[in-house]
C-alpha cells in the first residue's frame, strides 16, 4: 500500500517540528487523542504536563479561522500519558492532505501508536438523536477525493482491540455506545435533503467534514485507530429547521461533562490497558 507522494510530508519538516517538541517533552506518551470541533472540553479533565501552541511548531499547518490556534497538550488522566490535540485542519480551509495529515504523521515519528479520532457529526440514521455517541466501524468516502491511489488504502483501518475496550467502558458508564458507519463530506457546506436521502440510502449513521484522511494515513502508518462521532444535530434535511455552525457547537458545549467523563474512563484504559 502506497499514498499519493504529495499526501506524505516533506522529512526534513517532519523532523524540525519533531525536533522542537522533543526539546520541551522529555518522554513522548504513546497514545493521542483529536478533539473535534466544540470538543475542546475534554482537555480541561487533564493535568498538563507540558502545553505547546502549534503556531509554535514549525511546519504545523495553521488553520484558516484567526482565533482558532490549536494546541498539543501533553497531559495525563490519573497518571496515565497521553497527547491531545486541539486544532485540526480542514480539507474546506483548502489545505493538502499533506498539511490535514502533518499532526498524523508527526505523531507517528514521535512514537505514537494509538490515536482516538473524536469528531462532531450530523446524525443519519433515524434512530440517532443529538448527544448520542457513535462508534466508528468503517466509513464512506463522499467526496471522492483519492487520499490513496484506487485499491491501496487500508481494508479495516480501524482498530478491533480499541473498539472492544470503547463497548467495555461504555457498558461500565452506561453510555449508550452505537456502531456506525461515518460519511466523509467535504464541507463547509452541510447536505442538501436530496444528499441526505443518498447519503443514508449508501448505509452511513452519521456524516461530517473530517476524520477519514487522518484515519486513512494513520493506519498506512500501523497506528491502532479508534474513531468515535458524538452526534451534535440531525443531519440538515432530517431535522425540521436548517442546520447551523451555531447549533452544532451549541449541542456539543452542551453535553461537554458527560461527553468528557466516558472519554476520560476510555482515554485512560486505552493507555493503560496492552492493546
Ligand atoms: N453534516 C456535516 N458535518 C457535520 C454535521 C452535519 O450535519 N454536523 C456536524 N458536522
Amino acid at each position: 500500500m502506497k499514498p499519493n507522494s504529495d499526501i506524505i510530508a516533506p522529512i526534513d519538516k517532519l523532523a524540525q517540528a519533531e525536533e522542537y517538541i522533543l526539546s520541551k517533552v522529555r518522554n513522548v506518551p504513546d497514545t493521542a487523542v483529536v478533539l473535534g470541533s466544540g470538543l475542546g472540553y475534554f482537555a480541561n479533565q487533564l493535568t498538563p504536563n507540558v502545553i505547546l501552541n502549534n503556531r509554535d511548531i514549525p511546519h504545523f499547518p495553521q488553520p484558516g479561522v484567526v482565533g482558532h490556534e490549536g494546541k498539543m497538550i501533553f497531559g495525563s488522566i490519573k497518571n496515565a500519558n497521553l497527547i491531545a490535540i486541539q486544532g485540526r485542519s480542514h480539507y474546506y480551509e483548502g489545505k493538502t492532505f499533506s498539511e490535514i495529515t502533518f499532526y498524523v504523521q508527526l505523531l507517528s515519528r514521535l512514537g505514537v501508536k494509538k490515536l482516538v479520532l473524536t469528531n462532531a457529526a450530523g446524525g443519519m440514521n433515524p434512530a440517532l438523536k443529538p448527544g448520542d455517541l457513535v462508534l466508528l466501524k468503517d466509513y464512506i468516502n463522499f467526496t471522492q477525493l483519492e487520499v490513496f491511489p484506487a485499491g491501496q488504502i487500508p481494508k479495516q483501518p480501524f482498530s478491533e482491540s480499541l473498539a472492544t475496550i470503547a463497548k467495555s467502558v461504555a457498558t461500565e458508564l452506561k453510555v449508550n455506545l452505537t456502531e456506525g458507519v461515518y460519511c466523509w463530506t467535504t464541507g463547509p457546506s452541510y447536505e442538501t435533503h436530496a444528499e441526505v436521502q443518498i447519503i443514508r440510502d449508501l448505509g452511513a449513521d452519521v456524516v461530517g467534514m473530517s476524520t477519514v484522511p487522518e484515519l486513512l494515513v494513520g493506519a498506512y502508518l500501523d497506528l491502532h485507530i479508534l474513531g468515535i462521532s458524538l452526534v451534535t444535530n440531525l443531519a440538515a434535511g432530517i431535522g425540521a429547521t436548517p442546520l447551523t455552525h451555531a447549533e452544532v457547537r451549541a449541542v456539543a458545549d452542551e453535553i461537554k461533562e458527560p461527553y468528557s467523563e466516558f472519554m476520560s474512563a476510555l482515554m485512560h484504559k486505552i493507555i493503560t490497558n496492552e492493546a
